[in-house]
C-alpha cells in the first residue's frame, strides 16, 4: 500500500483539533470532561486515545451465525491494527442476521441493521469504522448505513467457509445440501447417511463457499474498492483473514487522517466495477436488489437497466458452482477477486478510480496474477459469453424482472406457456404436487404473494420446485414466475423480482390459470397475452389484502419499503437530505 493517499493534514497530530470525536472528547467543557471521566472508568489513559482517530469496530457476531463466529476473536485482529497506526479503536455489537435461522427471513431486517449502522456511526464519537460481515444481508446492509453515515470505512469480509467433505466427495453449500435432500426424499441415503452429511456440509467458520449471495455481495464489495484487495476470497479460518483483519485496523485510521469517506470510492463508476464482477462471477440475482439499496444510499443515480446493459457485455470467467464446477476455496487459490479484476483488466474496468487501499484500482490490480485458467477463465475462453442476468419489462412486469438466464435450459429462454398460478407460498407447497394439477411441461408456474410486502421480506422462493409428477417423467426445468427472490445458490428457467409485486396490485395480481405468457429472453421481454379490456375488468374487481403488521417494526417496514426496482430500501433511508450531527458539547 505504498501509494496510498496518506495526507495527515487534515488534522494535526498530536492535537486533533478537526476529528469529529474531538467534540466528544477534546474541548473544555463540563461534556468533554465527563467523556473523559468515563474513559478513563474503561480503564484507558489520557494519552492512550486523547487526540487519536477513534475506529468504530462494527461487529455482526452472535451466537446464532455460524457464518461469523470466527469474528468474536477476529476484531481483536482489526483492534490490533488501529492501535499499531495509533488509533483508538471501540467495538459496537451490531443487529445479526443469521441467514439460515432467521424467519421470514433476514431480508426484512436487512434495513434495520442498516439503520443502526448509520445511528451507532452517528451517535458515538466515532472518526472511521471497521465493519465486519458477510453472511448473505450483513455486506449490503452495513454498507448501505456506512455510506449513509459517510465516514472513512473498510469493509472485512467474513470469508467463505472451507470446502465441504464426505465420503471422498467434495461438497458444496446450498446446491449439495438440497441435491441429497432429493436423494433422502427418493430413498436412497439413510439416517447414518444424512447424519454423516450433518457433519460434512458446513465444518468451519465462514460464509456459504458456494458463489451464493454472501461471497458474491463481498466481491461485489471489493470490485467497489472498500475491502483491502484480496479480502473477500480468504477462507475464514486462515492466518492471512487475521492479517487482512489487522492491515484493515490499520487501513480504517489511514483513511481518518487523510479524510476519505467512503463517499469518495462509491461512485457511479465503482458500482458499474461491482455489476461487471458480479456478472462476471456468475453471481446471485439477490446483488441487483443489494446493489440498487447501496447506490441508493451513495447518491448515485443506478438503476435496472443499467444492470441489463453491463450484463450483456459481461463475460463469466469464474467457474465457481452453482455456475461451475469449483468452490471459494479454489477460486482463491487460484488468485481470487484481485485475479478476476486484473482479467477483465481496461476492457471492462475502470481502472483510474480509487479504492480505499490504493490511489487507483490499477494500481492495486498490478502484479495480480490467476494460477488455475480453469477456475478464473481467460477472456478468450469464458464460462459464457455474456453475463448471467437480463432485465425483462412488459406488461406483466411494468416495473421490471429479473433472470439469470444462464442457470436455464435454454430451449426455455423464448417460450409461451399456460399459467398455473399459486396466491402464495403455502397454498403452492399443498398444491405443486397434486396429481391433478393441470400442469404439463410447457405450464408456467406463477407464484405471487411473496414480494417485499407479500412475502414479507420476498423471501427466497423463487425457484418453485418441478410437480412430482413431472420429476418423474424426466422434466428438470420449467418457465416459473414471481416476485420473490431465488437464492444465490439456486438454478432454472425462474423470473424473479416481478415488479410491482402482487401484494400491491401489480399486474401479477390479475393472472389466472390458463392465461397464457411469454417469456422472451433475447427480447428482454414478459407478457401477460390477455386482451386489455379483460385486465381491467379483472383490476376492477381486485381488492388489496389487509395489512399484515399492527405495530412493531412490521408496521414501519409495511408503510416504507420500496419495490425490487427501487432496492426495497425504506424510502425515508433512501432520500436524499440532510441529517444534522449531533450536538456534543
Ligand atoms: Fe451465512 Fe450462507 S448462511 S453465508
Ligand atoms: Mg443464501
Amino acid at each position: 500500500m505504498t501509494d496510498a493517499d496518506d495526507r495527515t493534514d487534515a488534522y494535526g497530530p498530536g492535537g486533533g483539533g478537526t476529528l469529529r470525536s474531538h467534540h466528544w472528547y477534546g474541548t473544555e467543557g463540563l461534556r468533554a470532561f465527563s467523556h473523559r471521566a468515563r474513559t478513563r472508568q474503561l480503564g484507558y489513559l489520557p494519552e492512550e486515545h486523547l487526540g487519536k482517530p477513534v475506529i468504530a469496530v462494527l461487529n455482526t457476531w452472535s451466537d446464532i451465525n455460524p457464518c461469523h463466529q470466527h469474528l468474536r476473536e477476529r476484531a481483536e485482529a482489526v483492534k490490533r491494527g488501529v492501535w499499531q497506526a495509533g488509533g483508538f479503536p471501540l467495538e459496537f455489537p451490531v443487529a445479526t442476521l443469521s441467514e439460515t435461522f432467521q424467519k421470514p427471513t433476514p431480508m426484512l431486517y436487512r434495513n434495520l441493521l442498516s439503520m443502526e449502522t448509520e445511528e451507532v456511526l452517528r451517535s458515538y464519537p466515532v472518526d472511521g469504522a471497521v465493519l465486519m460481515g458477510g453472511c448473505d444481508k450483513t455486506t449490503p446492509a452495513l454498507l448501505m448505513g456506512a455510506a449513509s453515515a459517510d465516514l472513512p470505512s473498510v469493509f472485512v469480509p467474513a470469508g467463505p467457509m472451507l470446502r465441504g467433505h464426505w465420503r471422498g466427495e467434495t461438497l458444496g453449500s446450498g446446491t449439495d445440501m438440497w441435491r441429497y435432500w432429493d436423494d433422502r426424499r427418493a430413498g436412497l441415503i439413510g439416517d447414518r447417511e444424512l447424519s454423516e452429511l450433518e457433519c460434512g456440509l458446513a465444518r468451519s467458520p465462514g460464509t456459504c463457499m458456494t458463489m451464493g449471495t454472501a461471497s458474491t455481495m463481498t466481491a461485489a464489495a471489493e470490485a467497489l474498492g472498500v475491502t483491502l484487495p484480496g479480502a473477500s476470497s480468504i477462507p475464514a479460518v486462515d492466518s492471512g483473514h487475521a492479517r487482512m483483519a489487522a492491515a484493515a485496523g490499520m487501513r480504517a485510521v489511514a483513511l481518518v487522517r487523510s479524510g476519505a469517506p467512503l463517499s469518495r470510492f462509491l461512485t457511479r463508476e465503482a458500482f458499474e466495477d461491482a455489476v461487471t464482477t458480479v456478472c462476471a462471477l456468475g453471481g446471485s440475482t439477490n446483488a441487483v436488489i443489494h446493489l440498487l439499496a447501496m447506490a441508493g444510499r451513495a447518491g448515485v443515480e443506478f438503476g435496472l437497466d443499467d444492470f441489463d446493459t453491463l450484463a450483456r457485455r459481461a463475460p463469466v470467467l469464474a467457474d465457481v458452482r452453482p455456475g461451475g464446477a469449483h468452490l471459494m476455496e479454489d477460486f482463491h487459490y487460484a488468485g481470487g477477486l484481485p485475479g478476476l479484476l486484473a482479467r477483465l483488466g481496461e476492457a471492462y474496468l475502470h481502472l483510474d478510480r480509487p479504492t480505499v487501499a490504493h490511489r487507483t484500482l490499477r494500481a492495486q490490480l498490478d502484479g495480480a496474477l490467476v494460477h488455475d485458467d480453469g477456475v478464473i477463465r481467460p477472456l478468450n475462453r469464458p464460462l459464457a459469453a455474456e453475463g448471467g442476468l437480463a432485465v425483462l419489462r412488459g406488461n406483466l412486469a411494468p416495473d421490471g424482472a429479473v433472470i439469470k438466464h444462464i442457470a436455464a435450459e435454454p430451449r426455455l429462454l423464448s417460450h409461451t406457456g399456460p399459467a398455473v398460478v399459486f396466491d402464495d407460498y403455502r397454498t403452492m407447497q399443498e398444491r405443486i404436487d397434486d396429481p391433478d394439477l393441470p400442469v404439463t411441461p410447457d405450464s408456467v408456474l406463477v407464484l405471487r404473494g411473496s414480494g417485499p410486502l407479500g412475502g414479507p421480506g420476498m423471501p427466497e422462493y423463487g425457484m418453485l420446485p418441478i410437480p412430482e409428477r413431472l420429476l418423474k417423467e424426466g422434466v428438470r426445468d420449467m418457465v416459473r414466475l414471481s416476485d420473490a427472490r431465488m437464492s444465490g445458490t439456486s438454478y432454472g428457467a425462474c423470473v424473479l423480482h416481478i415488479a410491482p409485486e402482487s401484494h400491491v396490485g401489480g399486474p401479477l395480481a390479475l393472472v389466472r390459470d390458463g392465461d397464457p405468457i411469454t417469456l422472451d429472453v433475447p427480447s428482454r421481454t414478459l407478457r401477460l397475452d390477455v386482451a386489455g379490456a379483460e385486465l381491467a375488468r379483472r383490476r376492477a374487481a381486485w381488492r388489496p389484502p389487509p395489512a399484515r403488521y399492527g405495530r412493531g417494526y412490521g408496521a414501519l417496514y409495511q408503510d416504507h419499503i420500496t419495490q425490487a426496482d427501487a432496492g426495497c430500501d425504506f424510502a425515508f433511508l433512501a432520500r436524499p437530505g440532510e441529517v444534522p450531527e449531533p450536538y456534543a458539547g
